[in-house]
């Protein structure tokens, strides 16, 4: 049976170690929509055309090497402010989500775009400061060069770009379980994703 888990949420929330978990806990597949998004802002970075990149994009470019790095997210949220580049993707994405054995994605707008039928959504949060923190320590750890400062006001502005786009912008869907990850530890969010995705019919 398809079951299908919509995580939203801002930059470095914590929405891929959440949706990652909740995947293994139930035994579903998961898909960092986020990729996609990089994967075609990093071809743009290298000259293609956006439309053109989105339309060509195979699942095999999801794992190209650097898509990590502050400039392609930067590149990333770029390119996902056009409709046409989101309309390209759209397919691929409900394609993922309807497959039998359950599905995790997480992104932007999963929720009330891409599935808004899914069975469970949940909007993953937590302060600008904590969210930038968080991706500081993980650029840091993963070997790029980064300022607590750069990376702040890169999170406030992808914020912004994401929250303020006509299409498709950042917001939770109308039945959305918001968790505020400011104050948990990596157990608590997860343990409390796990709970509302239960709470929704799921079954590990
Ligand atoms: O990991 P992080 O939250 O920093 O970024 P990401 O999820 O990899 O997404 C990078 C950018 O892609 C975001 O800033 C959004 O502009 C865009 N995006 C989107 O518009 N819709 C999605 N479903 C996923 C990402």
């Amino acid at each position: 049976m398809a079951f299908t888990v919509a995580i939203d949420g801002p930059a470095a929330a914590g929405k891929g170690t959440i949706a990652r978990a909740v995947a293994a806990h139930f035994g579903f597949a998961y898909l960092d929509t986020g990729l996609l998004y990089r994967a075609v802002g990093a071809k743009v970075t290298e000259g293609a055309d956006p439309l053109e990149a989105a339309q060509a994009l195979r699942a095999e470019d999801l794992n190209a090497e650097g898509l990590r790095t502050q400039a392609v997210a930067e590149a990333a949220s770029r390119v996902a402010v056009n409709p046409q580049v989101r309309a390209a993707l759209v397919d691929f994405q409900r394609a993922f989500a309807a497959r039998a054995g359950g599905a995790v994605l997480d992104g932007r707008d999963i929720g009330t775009v891409i599935c808004p039928e899914a069975q469970a959504k949940l909007f993953v949060t937590a302060s600008p400061e904590v969210r930038a923190e968080r991706r500081y320590l993980e650029l840091v750890e993963g070997g790029h060069e980064a300022t607590r400062e750069a990376v702040l006001d890169d999170v406030k502005a992808r914020d912004a770009r994401d929250s303020e786009r006509a299409t498709a912008p950042l917001r939770p869907a109308d039945d959305a379980v918001v968790i505020d990850t400011s104050e948990m530890s990596i157990k608590e969010a997860v343990a409390a994703a796990i709970g509302a995705v239960e709470a929704r019919g799921a079954k590990a």
